[in-house]
């Protein structure tokens, strides 16, 4: 991806590469007047797309998609800092319960969603899919729950989806500033869900074996 190509095509002063996902999607942050957007192309992406158009016109909180095309969309910048960015020790505790807020408030949307989860199971609740602290957005003035990205696996399903992945983020080596396994159950209970749910491990060797 030449970054300068990409600037130039959407009038942008500056382009840096974004390298916080995992996916081996090219995510581009763009300068352009006062604005930031960004630039994500992936030949999956017309599933984020939809559900972000879908999403937004819930009220609830995700990166508006200002322009998109066959495999790249660009969103306007979604306020806030995602949760596996560092943050103060002091505010932790407080983000952990940001992210179990977000995810009650994600599963009590009206279940009218034209979407179906493509994990197994009941399609009880609108699910994220991938709620993952890199997709997981917190005010860092308030510490309050600021929205979610990376939405291309949402749809109805089961909410022990969204609990085992964001278990398995907190849980794994990507994010230890939280404290590992421990704050991973202080998640699940925050929420109101048993951490011993088999679905859980269910779940989350689903995701990891990527066959579902
Ligand atoms: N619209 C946006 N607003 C703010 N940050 C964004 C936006 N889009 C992407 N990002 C940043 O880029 C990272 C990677 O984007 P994401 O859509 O999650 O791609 P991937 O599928 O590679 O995980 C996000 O975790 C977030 O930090
Ligand atoms: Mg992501």
């Amino acid at each position: 991806m030449d970054v300068e190509t990409l600037a130039a095509r959407f009038s942008a002063r500056n382009a840096e590469p974004v390298l916080v996902g995992h996916s081996g999607a090219t995510v581009v942050r763009l300068r352009r007047g006062a604005e930031t957007l960004y630039y994500k192309e992936d030949p999956a992406v017309g599933a984020d797309a939809d559900r972000l158009v879908w999403l937004s016109g819930t009220g609830f909180p995700c990166p508006r998609v200002l322009d998109r095309g066959d495999g790249w969309m660009l969103t306007s910048e979604l306020p806030g800092r995602d949760a596996s960015q560092p943050w103060p020790a002091a505010d932790r505790p407080h983000v952990l319960a940001a992210i179990a807020a977000g995810l009650r408030e994600l599963h009590a949307l009206p279940p009218d969603c034209p979407f179906r989860s493509p994990f197994p199971g009941s399609a009880q609740v609108v699910t994220h899919g991938d709620y993952a602290a890199p997709n997981v957005f917190v005010d860092p003035d308030t510490l309050r729950f600021a929205g979610v990205l990376d939405i291309s696996r949402l749809g109805l399903g089961d909410r022990y989806v969204d609990i085992a992945l964001m278990v398995k983020s907190l849980s794994g080596r990507l994010n230890p500033q939280y404290g590992g396994p421990p704050a991973a159950r202080t998640f699940a209970t925050a929420y109101g869900a048993d951490p011993d749910d088999p679905r859980i491990p269910y779940y989350t060797a689903l995701d990891d074996s990527g066959d579902f």
